[in-house]
Protein backbone atom coordinates (compact mmCIF):
# COMPACT_ATOMS: atom_id res chain seq x y z
CA UNK A 1 0.00 0.00 0.00
CA UNK A 2 1.09 3.78 -0.72
CA UNK A 3 1.22 6.05 1.88
CA UNK A 4 0.65 9.55 1.50
CA UNK A 5 2.22 12.03 3.98
CA UNK A 6 -0.52 14.73 3.93
CA UNK A 7 1.83 16.45 6.32
CA UNK A 8 0.69 18.09 10.17
CA UNK A 9 -2.53 16.38 11.25
CA UNK A 10 -5.36 18.66 12.64
CA UNK A 11 -4.73 19.96 16.00
CA UNK A 12 -6.45 18.54 18.93
CA UNK A 13 -8.72 21.72 19.14
CA UNK A 14 -10.40 20.52 15.75
CA UNK A 15 -11.45 16.87 16.76
CA UNK A 16 -13.02 19.03 20.29
CA UNK A 17 -15.42 21.56 17.78
CA UNK A 18 -16.30 18.91 14.94
CA UNK A 19 -19.12 17.26 16.69
CA UNK A 20 -20.70 20.60 17.90
CA UNK A 21 -20.51 22.55 14.63
CA UNK A 22 -21.44 20.39 12.48
CA UNK A 23 -24.48 19.18 14.46
CA UNK A 24 -25.34 22.87 14.33
CA UNK A 25 -24.86 23.34 10.73
CA UNK A 26 -27.05 20.56 10.10
CA UNK A 27 -29.41 22.12 12.14
CA UNK A 28 -29.11 25.96 10.00
CA UNK A 29 -29.17 24.46 6.32
CA UNK A 30 -32.20 23.17 4.93
CA UNK A 31 -32.68 19.41 2.94
CA UNK A 32 -34.57 19.74 -0.11
CA UNK A 33 -38.03 19.03 -0.30
CA UNK A 34 -38.15 16.11 -2.52
CA UNK A 35 -35.74 14.40 -5.16
CA UNK A 36 -37.34 16.67 -7.74
CA UNK A 37 -36.50 20.06 -5.58
CA UNK A 38 -34.57 22.46 -8.23
CA UNK A 39 -33.62 24.90 -5.50
CA UNK A 40 -30.13 25.52 -3.82
CA UNK A 41 -30.17 23.45 -1.38
CA UNK A 42 -29.19 20.25 -3.16
CA UNK A 43 -25.38 22.16 -4.43
CA UNK A 44 -25.69 23.62 -0.71
CA UNK A 45 -25.40 20.70 0.74
CA UNK A 46 -23.33 18.98 -2.15
CA UNK A 47 -20.56 21.85 -1.59
CA UNK A 48 -20.67 21.14 2.41
CA UNK A 49 -19.30 17.98 1.47
CA UNK A 50 -22.36 16.18 3.08
CA UNK A 51 -23.92 14.37 -0.49
CA UNK A 52 -22.93 13.45 -3.98
CA UNK A 53 -24.31 15.51 -6.90
CA UNK A 54 -27.58 12.98 -6.92
CA UNK A 55 -28.25 13.62 -3.22
CA UNK A 56 -27.05 10.41 -2.09
CA UNK A 57 -24.58 10.47 0.75
CA UNK A 58 -21.22 11.58 0.27
CA UNK A 59 -18.83 8.96 0.15
CA UNK A 60 -14.94 10.78 1.11
CA UNK A 61 -14.97 12.84 4.30
CA UNK A 62 -11.78 14.74 2.11
CA UNK A 63 -15.51 16.65 0.38
CA UNK A 64 -15.78 18.64 3.40
CA UNK A 65 -13.80 22.18 5.09
CA UNK A 66 -11.51 22.17 7.45
CA UNK A 67 -14.10 24.30 9.83
CA UNK A 68 -11.40 26.76 10.37
CA UNK A 69 -13.31 29.64 11.03
CA UNK A 70 -15.71 28.68 13.96
CA UNK A 71 -12.73 26.11 15.71
CA UNK A 72 -10.80 29.48 16.12
CA UNK A 73 -13.97 31.39 17.39
CA UNK A 74 -14.90 28.24 20.06
CA UNK A 75 -11.22 28.17 20.62
CA UNK A 76 -10.74 31.88 21.69
CA UNK A 77 -14.22 31.96 23.98
CA UNK A 78 -13.03 28.93 25.59
CA UNK A 79 -9.62 29.93 26.66
CA UNK A 80 -10.59 32.92 27.85
CA UNK A 81 -12.89 30.41 30.36
CA UNK A 82 -16.30 30.87 29.11
CA UNK A 83 -18.60 28.16 27.97
CA UNK A 84 -17.97 27.74 23.69
CA UNK A 85 -21.63 26.72 23.73
CA UNK A 86 -22.14 30.27 23.61
CA UNK A 87 -20.02 31.36 20.92
CA UNK A 88 -21.13 28.02 18.88
CA UNK A 89 -24.14 29.74 16.66
CA UNK A 90 -21.82 32.74 15.61
CA UNK A 91 -19.29 29.90 14.97
CA UNK A 92 -21.37 28.38 12.46
CA UNK A 93 -22.60 31.43 10.92
CA UNK A 94 -18.82 31.85 10.04
CA UNK A 95 -18.41 28.55 8.49
CA UNK A 96 -21.63 29.50 6.59
CA UNK A 97 -20.33 33.12 5.60
CA UNK A 98 -16.95 31.33 4.67
CA UNK A 99 -18.56 28.38 2.13
CA UNK A 100 -20.77 30.89 0.70
CA UNK A 101 -17.30 32.72 -0.45
CA UNK A 102 -16.10 29.74 -1.11
CA UNK A 103 -18.76 28.82 -3.71
CA UNK A 104 -18.31 32.34 -5.38
CA UNK A 105 -14.67 32.29 -5.20
CA UNK A 106 -14.64 29.44 -7.64
CA UNK A 107 -16.88 31.26 -10.09
CA UNK A 108 -14.72 34.17 -9.95
CA UNK A 109 -11.27 32.01 -9.84
CA UNK A 110 -13.09 29.77 -12.58
CA UNK A 111 -11.53 26.80 -10.82
CA UNK A 112 -13.31 23.19 -11.21
CA UNK A 113 -12.30 21.22 -7.92
CA UNK A 114 -12.50 21.85 -4.61
CA UNK A 115 -12.07 19.68 -1.96
CA UNK A 116 -11.33 16.69 -4.07
CA UNK A 117 -14.82 17.32 -5.89
CA UNK A 118 -16.04 18.97 -9.00
CA UNK A 119 -17.36 22.93 -7.77
CA UNK A 120 -20.72 23.46 -7.79
CA UNK A 121 -20.64 26.00 -11.03
CA UNK A 122 -19.11 23.32 -13.29
CA UNK A 123 -21.80 21.21 -12.36
CA UNK A 124 -24.94 23.52 -12.07
CA UNK A 125 -23.71 26.18 -13.92
CA UNK A 126 -22.70 29.61 -12.78
CA UNK A 127 -26.50 31.21 -12.47
CA UNK A 128 -27.33 28.07 -10.37
CA UNK A 129 -23.56 28.13 -8.45
CA UNK A 130 -24.70 32.16 -7.66
CA UNK A 131 -28.04 31.26 -6.09
CA UNK A 132 -26.08 28.78 -4.04
CA UNK A 133 -24.27 30.92 -2.51
CA UNK A 134 -26.67 33.70 -1.88
CA UNK A 135 -28.81 30.52 -0.52
CA UNK A 136 -25.72 29.82 2.30
CA UNK A 137 -24.97 33.50 3.09
CA UNK A 138 -28.58 34.09 3.93
CA UNK A 139 -28.58 30.65 6.13
CA UNK A 140 -25.65 32.25 7.70
CA UNK A 141 -26.76 35.21 8.37
CA UNK A 142 -29.99 33.75 10.57
CA UNK A 143 -27.29 30.87 12.22
CA UNK A 144 -26.09 33.95 13.70
CA UNK A 145 -29.66 34.79 15.49
CA UNK A 146 -29.14 31.64 17.22
CA UNK A 147 -26.87 33.75 19.44
CA UNK A 148 -30.22 35.08 21.72
CA UNK A 149 -31.01 31.60 22.35
CA UNK A 150 -27.49 31.66 24.87
CA UNK A 151 -28.75 34.25 27.11
CA UNK A 152 -26.34 36.74 25.04
CA UNK A 153 -27.49 40.02 25.72
CA UNK A 154 -29.41 41.62 22.91
CA UNK A 155 -26.58 44.45 22.61
CA UNK A 156 -23.78 42.09 22.41
CA UNK A 157 -26.05 39.89 20.03
CA UNK A 158 -26.14 43.50 17.55
CA UNK A 159 -22.24 43.74 18.27
CA UNK A 160 -21.66 40.27 17.19
CA UNK A 161 -23.84 40.51 13.94
CA UNK A 162 -21.98 43.91 13.08
CA UNK A 163 -18.44 42.36 13.52
CA UNK A 164 -19.82 39.73 11.17
CA UNK A 165 -21.24 41.91 8.65
CA UNK A 166 -18.83 43.95 8.70
CA UNK A 167 -16.41 41.52 8.07
CA UNK A 168 -17.86 39.70 5.44
CA UNK A 169 -18.51 42.94 3.52
CA UNK A 170 -13.97 43.20 3.51
CA UNK A 171 -14.35 40.14 2.17
CA UNK A 172 -15.86 40.93 -0.86
CA UNK A 173 -14.08 44.29 -1.04
CA UNK A 174 -10.82 41.84 -0.94
CA UNK A 175 -12.08 39.78 -3.50
CA UNK A 176 -12.34 42.82 -5.73
CA UNK A 177 -8.82 43.45 -4.93
CA UNK A 178 -7.85 40.27 -5.89
CA UNK A 179 -9.78 40.30 -9.19
CA UNK A 180 -8.12 43.49 -10.19
CA UNK A 181 -5.27 42.72 -9.37
CA UNK A 182 -4.98 39.86 -12.07
CA UNK A 183 -4.85 42.35 -14.64
CA UNK A 184 -2.27 44.97 -13.14
CA UNK A 185 1.93 44.45 -13.42
CA UNK A 186 2.44 46.75 -10.46
CA UNK A 187 1.57 45.38 -7.26
CA UNK A 188 3.84 45.68 -4.54
CA UNK A 189 3.83 43.53 -1.18
CA UNK A 190 1.82 46.41 0.49
CA UNK A 191 -0.69 46.20 -1.68
CA UNK A 192 -0.77 42.28 -1.37
CA UNK A 193 -0.93 42.25 2.34
CA UNK A 194 -4.04 44.97 2.14
CA UNK A 195 -5.99 42.70 -0.10
CA UNK A 196 -5.21 39.46 1.69
CA UNK A 197 -6.28 41.30 4.67
CA UNK A 198 -9.82 42.10 3.58
CA UNK A 199 -10.32 38.85 1.34
CA UNK A 200 -9.29 36.23 3.74
CA UNK A 201 -7.88 37.89 6.81
CA UNK A 202 -10.83 39.88 7.95
CA UNK A 203 -13.10 36.17 8.08
CA UNK A 204 -10.38 34.75 10.16
CA UNK A 205 -9.81 37.78 12.48
CA UNK A 206 -13.84 38.05 13.13
CA UNK A 207 -14.14 34.88 13.90
CA UNK A 208 -11.16 35.24 17.08
CA UNK A 209 -13.27 38.65 18.00
CA UNK A 210 -16.42 36.93 18.65
CA UNK A 211 -15.47 34.32 20.13
CA UNK A 212 -13.32 36.69 22.55
CA UNK A 213 -16.18 39.44 22.94
CA UNK A 214 -18.84 36.26 23.75
CA UNK A 215 -16.26 35.65 26.63
CA UNK A 216 -15.23 38.82 27.80
CA UNK A 217 -15.30 42.76 28.05
CA UNK A 218 -11.94 43.00 28.56
CA UNK A 219 -10.88 45.27 25.62
CA UNK A 220 -6.98 44.81 25.80
CA UNK A 221 -7.76 41.22 25.47
CA UNK A 222 -9.67 41.99 23.01
CA UNK A 223 -6.77 44.16 21.14
CA UNK A 224 -4.49 41.06 21.56
CA UNK A 225 -6.90 38.49 20.01
CA UNK A 226 -8.28 40.64 17.38
CA UNK A 227 -3.85 41.30 16.34
CA UNK A 228 -3.40 37.03 16.83
CA UNK A 229 -6.67 36.81 14.13
CA UNK A 230 -4.81 39.05 11.81
CA UNK A 231 -1.74 37.30 11.94
CA UNK A 232 -3.11 34.02 11.58
CA UNK A 233 -5.02 35.22 8.49
CA UNK A 234 -2.03 36.56 7.04
CA UNK A 235 0.08 33.41 7.90
CA UNK A 236 -3.15 31.16 6.40
CA UNK A 237 -3.30 32.89 3.04
CA UNK A 238 0.29 33.19 2.43
CA UNK A 239 0.55 29.22 3.05
CA UNK A 240 -2.35 29.20 1.07
CA UNK A 241 -0.70 30.67 -2.07
CA UNK A 242 2.45 28.61 -1.74
CA UNK A 243 0.11 25.67 -1.59
CA UNK A 244 -1.73 26.68 -5.35
CA UNK A 245 1.53 26.72 -6.61
CA UNK A 246 3.94 24.36 -4.63
CA UNK A 247 1.23 22.09 -3.16
CA UNK A 248 0.13 18.39 -4.13
CA UNK A 249 -3.31 18.56 -5.55
CA UNK A 250 -3.72 15.05 -4.06
CA UNK A 251 -3.72 16.68 -0.84
CA UNK A 252 -5.07 19.93 -1.25
CA UNK A 253 -7.54 18.51 -3.47
CA UNK A 254 -7.46 21.64 -5.63
CA UNK A 255 -6.09 22.31 -8.85
CA UNK A 256 -2.17 23.60 -9.06
CA UNK A 257 -0.70 26.23 -11.28
CA UNK A 258 -4.48 27.98 -12.05
CA UNK A 259 -3.19 30.44 -9.73
CA UNK A 260 -0.35 31.39 -12.68
CA UNK A 261 -2.49 30.69 -15.28
CA UNK A 262 -4.87 33.33 -13.58
CA UNK A 263 -2.39 35.76 -13.19
CA UNK A 264 -2.95 35.97 -9.57
CA UNK A 265 -1.03 38.47 -7.78
CA UNK A 266 -0.25 35.57 -5.07
CA UNK A 267 2.60 36.54 -2.91
CA UNK A 268 5.40 34.52 -4.79
CA UNK A 269 4.28 36.36 -7.76
CA UNK A 270 4.47 39.74 -6.11
CA UNK A 271 7.79 38.75 -4.49
CA UNK A 272 9.39 37.97 -8.11
CA UNK A 273 8.08 40.94 -9.86
CA UNK A 274 10.16 42.89 -6.91
CA UNK A 275 13.03 40.74 -6.78
CA UNK A 276 13.74 39.72 -10.03
CA UNK A 277 16.43 40.90 -12.29
CA UNK A 278 17.55 41.22 -16.18
CA UNK A 279 16.43 38.69 -18.76
CA UNK A 280 13.88 37.14 -15.75
CA UNK A 281 12.13 40.53 -15.20
CA UNK A 282 11.59 41.13 -18.65
CA UNK A 283 10.23 37.52 -19.05
CA UNK A 284 7.87 38.13 -15.96
CA UNK A 285 6.57 41.32 -17.16
CA UNK A 286 5.78 40.39 -20.71
CA UNK A 287 4.14 36.69 -19.58
CA UNK A 288 1.99 38.70 -17.35
CA UNK A 289 0.84 41.39 -19.83
CA UNK A 290 -0.30 38.54 -22.01
CA UNK A 291 -4.36 37.79 -21.74
CA UNK A 292 -3.84 34.07 -21.43
CA UNK A 293 -0.79 32.10 -20.06
CA UNK A 294 0.20 28.66 -21.70
CA UNK A 295 1.92 25.93 -20.00
CA UNK A 296 5.35 27.18 -21.05
CA UNK A 297 4.66 30.33 -19.35
CA UNK A 298 3.42 29.14 -16.56
CA UNK A 299 7.17 27.16 -16.58
CA UNK A 300 8.78 30.09 -17.29
CA UNK A 301 6.77 31.98 -14.29
CA UNK A 302 7.94 28.68 -12.03
CA UNK A 303 11.78 29.41 -13.87
CA UNK A 304 11.27 33.07 -12.13
CA UNK A 305 10.13 32.22 -8.83
CA UNK A 306 13.38 29.68 -8.35
CA UNK A 307 15.63 32.14 -9.35
CA UNK A 308 14.53 34.67 -6.66
CA UNK A 309 13.43 32.19 -4.05
CA UNK A 310 10.28 32.87 -3.90
CA UNK A 311 9.04 29.62 -2.15
CA UNK A 312 11.47 30.08 0.78
CA UNK A 313 10.80 34.09 1.30
CA UNK A 314 6.86 32.73 1.11
CA UNK A 315 7.87 30.57 3.98
CA UNK A 316 9.57 32.88 6.00
CA UNK A 317 6.77 35.30 5.66
CA UNK A 318 4.20 32.56 6.77
CA UNK A 319 6.18 31.27 9.64
CA UNK A 320 6.96 35.55 10.59
CA UNK A 321 3.27 36.38 10.27
CA UNK A 322 2.65 33.03 12.77
CA UNK A 323 5.10 33.70 15.03
CA UNK A 324 3.68 37.25 15.68
CA UNK A 325 0.50 35.57 16.31
CA UNK A 326 1.66 34.07 19.25
CA UNK A 327 3.60 37.16 20.43
CA UNK A 328 -0.05 39.26 20.19
CA UNK A 329 -0.95 36.73 23.22
CA UNK A 330 2.10 36.72 25.21
CA UNK A 331 0.45 39.61 27.37
CA UNK A 332 -2.81 37.78 28.08
CA UNK A 333 -3.32 35.33 30.84
CA UNK A 334 -4.60 32.24 29.80
CA UNK A 335 -3.97 28.52 31.12
CA UNK A 336 -1.38 27.04 30.25
CA UNK A 337 -3.57 24.74 28.12
CA UNK A 338 -4.72 27.58 26.31
CA UNK A 339 -1.71 28.52 25.51
CA UNK A 340 0.00 24.83 24.05
CA UNK A 341 -2.97 25.00 21.94
CA UNK A 342 -2.89 28.28 20.31
CA UNK A 343 1.09 27.21 19.39
CA UNK A 344 -0.27 23.99 17.99
CA UNK A 345 -2.73 25.76 16.26
CA UNK A 346 0.13 28.36 14.69
CA UNK A 347 1.86 25.48 13.82
CA UNK A 348 -0.34 23.87 11.65
CA UNK A 349 -1.13 26.83 10.26
CA UNK A 350 1.81 27.57 8.83
CA UNK A 351 3.00 23.76 7.45
CA UNK A 352 -0.44 22.44 6.79
CA UNK A 353 -0.51 20.02 2.98
CA UNK A 354 -4.12 21.22 2.64
C1 LIG B 1 -9.63 28.29 1.72
O1 LIG B 1 -9.92 28.29 3.09
C2 LIG B 1 -9.82 29.64 1.16
C3 LIG B 1 -8.98 30.69 1.73
C4 LIG B 1 -9.47 31.67 2.40
C5 LIG B 1 -7.57 30.65 1.54
P1 LIG B 1 -9.84 26.95 3.93
O2 LIG B 1 -8.55 26.26 3.64
O3 LIG B 1 -10.13 27.26 5.35
O4 LIG B 1 -11.01 26.10 3.31
P2 LIG B 1 -11.73 24.77 3.82
O5 LIG B 1 -13.04 25.23 4.36
O6 LIG B 1 -10.89 24.09 4.86
O7 LIG B 1 -11.89 23.95 2.59
C1 LIG C 1 -10.07 32.70 -1.18
O1 LIG C 1 -8.97 33.06 -1.82
C2 LIG C 1 -10.62 33.90 -0.42
C3 LIG C 1 -12.08 33.86 -0.38
C4 LIG C 1 -12.81 32.88 -0.80
C5 LIG C 1 -12.74 35.01 0.16
P1 LIG C 1 -8.31 32.09 -2.92
O2 LIG C 1 -9.05 32.17 -4.19
O3 LIG C 1 -6.88 32.41 -2.91
O4 LIG C 1 -8.52 30.66 -2.23
P2 LIG C 1 -8.59 29.22 -2.87
O5 LIG C 1 -7.16 28.83 -3.12
O6 LIG C 1 -9.43 29.27 -4.09
O7 LIG C 1 -9.18 28.35 -1.80
MG1 LIG D 1 -9.90 30.67 -5.36
MG1 LIG E 1 -9.94 33.76 -5.19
Amino acid sequence: MVCMDTGPTLPEMFDRYKGIVEQELSRCVPAPESSEDVGPYLPVRYHLGWVERDGSPAKSPLSQGKALRPTLCLFACEALEEDPISALPAAVALELIHNFSLLHDDIQDMDAERRHQATVWSIWGVPKALVAGNALHSIGDTALLGTVRNKVAPETVLRVSQILTDSYLEMIQGQCLDLFFETSTSIDGDDYLRMIALKTGALIRSGVQIGTLLATKNQDTYAAFTRFGECLGRAFQIRDDYLGIWGDEAITGKAVGNDIRRRKKSFPIVYAFGEAKGRYREDLISIYSQDELNDQDVERVLDVLEEVSAREQSQLLTDASAEDALVALKPVSLPEWARKEAEDLVDFLSRRQY
